[in-house]
């Protein structure tokens, strides 16, 4: 199978290629899959699902995500920690409001995983991690993750290939809101969990008056070719954070001046240069994107039966648990 590493093939295998087989239905008829080849064939309806690149792939090549695809692959690494960054640990935390010790050892489901910087949090901290993601990301974060107890599948969240009660617990950060129903992409998760299971959401927030200017631009920006908007942004953004940063400096005036920039441009402003390019293209370059308040969130949680809610740290990530029986 493409996504194991050859020096650790004997285990790795032997942990994931039984759980995963275990865990894949048919997206369409429900049934169980058997190998086909590297892939998988459904012995219900018979229709095969291809492995290519290390991933199997549950959904067609090209799909709305494609920008996604694109933005992956070309700043394939930017956002994993390292030697000199912690973000994504603390930025996992602070929206998911899970710990090490909540996922050691445990089955976790990464929904729209990108290239993979949380499922390597979740890794590291000891968990078996399938992601999925609907575009070509999948092979990133197959190929960044290939030394961890970890599964890439290209799927999508509405109709995934799991059986139903397989997961100890899911997380999707920054992606339901990038699909056409929010609403409906967030209901469609409980089934996966195993009862007593968490799931942890974290969704754009319709209370931040900073998005008006960047949603008038959106409605362009997403039209255009990924790799135009990818030139076009690699100009702008340290272009507007140049003015910004000049106009800070002048005394009086120059603070409110730098924040009416920001308000107009809104480009990211990571120390990493990079990071600024690939967030600020995250944001313009999206088919669908939607904001949410917590009132929304709970009711959808609570439509599914989920208890426990709680609000997590950042705006808006929302906890809740599945009822055991
Ligand atoms: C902003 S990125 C976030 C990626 C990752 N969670 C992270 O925070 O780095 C959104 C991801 O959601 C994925 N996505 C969008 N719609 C999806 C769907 N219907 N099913 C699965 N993944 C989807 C995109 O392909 C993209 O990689």
């Amino acid at each position: 199978m493409g996504w194991f590493v050859p020096g650790r093939r004997n285990r790795v295998t032997l942990l994931l290629s039984i759980d995963v087989l275990e865990l894949l239905r048919c997206p369409d008829c429900r049934a169980s899959l058997n190998r086909h080849g590297d892939g998988y064939v459904c012995t219900g309806c018979q229709r095969a699902f291809p492995q290519e690149r290390g991933v199997a792939r549950f959904v067609p090549p090209e799909n709305y995500a494609d920008s996604f695809g694109f933005q992956w692959q070309r700043y394939a690494r930017t956002q994993l920690d390292d030697a000199s960054s912690d973000e994504s640990d603390k930025d996992f935390r602070r929206k998911t409001g899970l710990s090490p010790e909540d996922i050691r050892g445990k089955l976790v489901l990464d929904v729209g995983c990108g290239m993979g910087r949380f499922a390597e949090v979740a890794t590291r901290w000891g968990a078996r991690v399938v992601g999925v993601d609907l575009s070509a990301a999948a092979e990133v974060a197959a190929r960044n993750l290939a030394d961890r107890e970890f599964v890439a599948l290209q799927a999508d969240v509405f109709s995934l290939p799991f059986a139903a009660e397989s997961f100890d617990f899911i997380y999707s950060i920054g992606v339901l809101h990038h699909t056409p129903n929010c609403e409906q992409a967030v209901k469609a998760l409980p089934q996966y969990l195993k009862p007593g299971g968490t799931l942890a959401v974290w969704l754009y927030s319709a209370y931040n008056r900073w998005y008006r200017f960047s949603d008038l631009y959106r409605r362009v920006t997403h039209r255009l070719p990924a790799k135009t908007l990818h030139g076009m942004l690699r100009v702008v953004v340290p272009t507007v954070n140049a003015v910004d940063s000049a106009l800070r400096v002048i005394p009086g005036i120059g603070r409110p001046l730098s924040g009416i920039v920001r308000y107009v441009f809104p480009v990211n402003r990571n120390p990493n240069p990079q990071w600024r390019v690939l967030d600020t293209f995250d944001w313009y370059s999206p088919r669908y994107q939607s904001k949410h308040t917590y009132e929304e969130v709970f009711r959808w949680f609570e439509s599914c039966g989920m208890q426990d809610l709680r609000v997590v740290e950042v705006p808006i990530s929302v906890q809740g648990r599945k009822p055991l029986p």
